[in-house]
């Protein structure tokens, strides 16, 4: 078997955080339990929730998840965009480290640096990080920490730097890392109009979580202040693959090759867009399936539908007649299954 890059990184994430006393827990199913607010997990800190609001007392301080999330249909979707861009997904991963009300800002941001730079290798000249507007502290942590200059911490005031789970929930400021691919990509400094560029990728998020959305509007402090972490995987992965396009890392690279070599076109030619599309779509369904969700009318049903149809419609452009996507879940068994071997 070819190596698996992305395997890797999904290890030494988990290897460091063991060692940093964190517990390591199972990726919680798609559907979330007992949440009507959202319509599938869309973060690592889905399953905490509670913890965060303080409506349940957490068995452990801190935790780290590898959590497969969905971010189609509800506050984060990105269905549309996905076969157009480089790194828009219907599915992906997220590497998360949580505090319940134990570290704060210092810890995260010392974790997320020294597991980037040191364990996975990153090259420091080649990061910069985004803080909410009015936090200083942390500004002042990365200038400590990470030895950051001035312009490589850069203050935004808008909702990126402010995240919320949905419209009710755990929120609280935040601060981004964010990778350099290089000037022979177009694109921007984050807060810069042309920040929406392939150049600057944002690869972690650590949210300080302190208040809470209630239902009626109105914003409250959490009885703790705690830490929500979130990196995309796949984005990592690109990077390790020397590349800023995520439909670049292996998990993508056989399924797309897969399926061009079924409907004899060429992998990476006119047909690329419907070919990313059935790849993430492709993961898509079928952890959503693993999860319990079956197409339908209403829903996570009807959101699965839609991705399965849209899916099929690509599979139609590109001269397919019969059926393809299950023809690809051994390949997609190949490059996942030993991360989620019950899904
Ligand atoms: N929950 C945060 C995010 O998804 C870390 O970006």
């Amino acid at each position: 078997m070819v190596k698996n890059i992305t395997n890797d990184i999904r290890k030494t994430f988990i290897n460091y955080f063991q060692k940093q006393d964190h517990v390591i827990v199972p990726a919680s199913s798609l559907v979330p339990k007992n949440d009507p607010t959202l319509m599938f997990t869309n973060s690592g800190m889905v399953q905490f929730k509670n913890y965060f609001t303080g409506a349940e007392k957490p068995p452990f301080p801190r935790a780290a998840t590898v959590q497969k999330s969905v971010r189609a249909g509800g506050k984060h979707n990105d269905l549309d965009n996905v076969g157009y861009t480089r790194r828009h997904h219907t599915f992906f991963e997220m590497l998360g480290n949580f505090s319940f009300g134990d570290y704060f800002k210092e810890k995260a941001i010392y974790y997320a640096w020294e597991l980037l730079t040191k364990e996975i290798g990153l090259d420091k000249s080649k990061l910069c990080v985004t803080v909410y507007h009015t936090d200083e502290e942390a500004r002042t942590l990365w200038k400590k920490i990470a030895g950051l200059k001035d312009e490589d911490i850069i203050p935004i005031a808008t909702k990126d730097n402010f995240w919320q789970m949905g419209d009710t929930g755990p929120c609280g400021p935040c601060s981004e890392i964010f990778y350099d691919h290089g000037e022979q990509y177009w694109g921007g400094r984050p807060g810069t109009p042309e920040e929406d560029g392939d150049r600057f990728i944002e690869i972690w998020n650590l949210v300080f979580d302190q208040y809470e959305d209630l239902p009626d509007g109105s914003r409250i402090e959490t009885p703790k202040k705690s830490i929500d972490t979130g990196s995309g995987l796949e984005r990592v992965s690109a990077i390790l693959h020397g590349t800023n396009d995520n439909y670049g890392i292996e998990i993508f690279t056989q399924l797309i090759e897969g399926a061009a070599s079924i409907a004899g076109v060429e992998p990476y030619g006119d047909h690329k867009t419907s070919l990313r599309v059935i790849a993430d779509h492709l993961r898509s369904t079928s952890f959503l399936l693993a999860d319990g969700v079956l197409p339908s009318n209403e829903g996570r049903g009807y959101v699965l539908r839609r991705i399965m149809r849209r899916a099929m419609r690509h599979a139609h452009l590109i001269g397919c007649q019969d059926p393809l996507m299950h023809k690809l879940v051994p390949s997609l068994v190949e490059t996942m299954g030993e991360a989620y071997p019950n899904s």
